[in-house]
């Protein structure tokens, strides 16, 4: 039994107070680099030693710094030669930089529907989309945990695809012990400000155990410089992360696995409170270590859940609300309405609830409590 609560505001995010509870090693690790006069890569030492931090954490070979998740994306599909005429297989619930970046190299993007509970790519129609020109797989880890990473490596290996992981909402996940960044040729992880590990301001990292691939990427987030400085191998991109953000990441960094395990705790309010309400509740896969960037639920009077919530000063938000194949760059990549049946079911009945390491469990009762008052009213 849920205890009885008073009204409260419970804001969807809370990014001021990850700054608070580190105000003093923040304010240190900003100042330092400040004052030191360097601000990027070439002499600083903050973004080599966060790129290592993370390359550890994943357990992978290296890790490439840039200025974003969405250029993590596109220049992990050009070192490993993703382009016109290859089709990627992916999914049309997620943010669209995904989708972007693969028509951005000249590659078409193959829409496969989604696993209704999970939200990720449902690896059981991955098969039936490869065709001759499939060149990759390409899971988004959504909402904190990965993909059937299994099964679909063991089709990439069976059809000769490239797999390539965009893990932005993923970092620190693992299936069956293994880090998100080892089960493809590269990774990409974002760093926005409302990620699990959220910069203050943009930036991204490339995970990658393969040399060829980390040296390539090593040389385009820098013109496609080579060894030589000013003399070019690639075609390439100016998307360096800066030393200011490096720095502030790495103190964040510190308090990830605490932070991922407070999420897990509002995650288990959640979950016991709708367990059984007739609320669809997310499913964490057998083998996931679920790191709860976002609690999803469903609703079929959606509009009328959130405005309840709205009314008890309870923030939801909605991801996603239009599947990619719906809006007028991708449209022609997909196979119009009806296509992607549980795509976009979710589309229309997603609720995400509050979800954040600064998030009380008193408020995580009052979010529950909200939600369920709204369910009995509805019976
Ligand atoms: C699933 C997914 N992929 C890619 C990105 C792009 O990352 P960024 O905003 O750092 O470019 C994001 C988030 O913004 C995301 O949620």
């Amino acid at each position: 039994m849920l205890n009885a609560v008073h009204e409260m505001r419970v804001p969807f995010y809370d990014i001021k107070a990850q700054y608070d509870e580190l105000q003093t090693p923040i304010d240190a690790a900003v100042h330092n680099v400040i004052s030191s006069g360097v601000y990027t890569i070439s002499g600083g030492k903050q973004c080599g030693l966060i790129e290592r931090e993370l390359a550890d954490l994943h357990k992978v070979k290296h890790g490439i710094s840039v200025h974003s998740g969405t250029d993590a994306l596109r220049i992990m599909m050009d070192a490993t030669g993703i382009g016109p005429g290859d089709e990627v297989i992916t999914t049309a619930f997620t943010f669209v930089a995904s989708t972007e970046t693969i028509v951005q190299t000249g590659a078409r993007p193959v829409f496969v529907d989604i696993d209704p509970v999970t939200y990720n790519i449902d690896a059981e129609q991955i098969e039936a989309a490869i065709t001759p020109r499939t060149k990759a797989i390409l899971p988004i880890h959504l909402f904190g945990q990965m993909a059937n990473v299994e099964r679909i490596t063991e089709i990439a290996r069976k059809h000769g695809l490239i797999v390539l992981e965009d893990s932005a909402q993923a970092v620190g996940c693992t299936h069956n012990g293994v880090p998100t960044g080892n089960f493809g040729s590269a990774a990409s992880l974002s760093f926005y400000v409302t990620k699990n590990l959220g910069a203050a301001g943009d930036a991204g990292l490339i995970l990658t155990n393969d040399d060829n691939v980390a040296e390539k990427c090593l040389s385009m987030r820098i013109h496609g410089m080579g060894r030589e400085r000013y003399y070019y191998d690639h075609l390439g991109y100016t998307s360096r992360m800066d030393e200011v953000q490096a720095a502030f990441l790495r103190v964040k960094l510190a308090h990830l696995a605490d932070w991922n395990d407070r999420r897990g705790r509002i995650a288990d309010v959640y979950l016991n409170a709708l367990n059984g309400s007739g609320i669809q509740v997310p499913v964490t896969q057998p083998g996931n270590n679920n790191t709860w960037h976002q609690f999803a639920i469903r609703s079929d009077r959606r509009a009328d859940l959130m405005a309840h919530l709205k009314e008890k000063g309870v923030d939801s938000m909605i991801y996603y609300p239009v599947p990619l194949h719906f809006h007028s760059p991708y449209e022609r990549f997909g196979n119009g309405h009806g296509s992607l049946i549980e795509t976009e079911r979710a589309c229309r009945e997603i609720v995400n609830l509050p979800i954040h390491p600064h998030l009380t469990v008193a408020q995580a009762e009052y979010v529950a409590e909200s939600v369920l008052d709204f369910a009995k009213a509805a019976v």
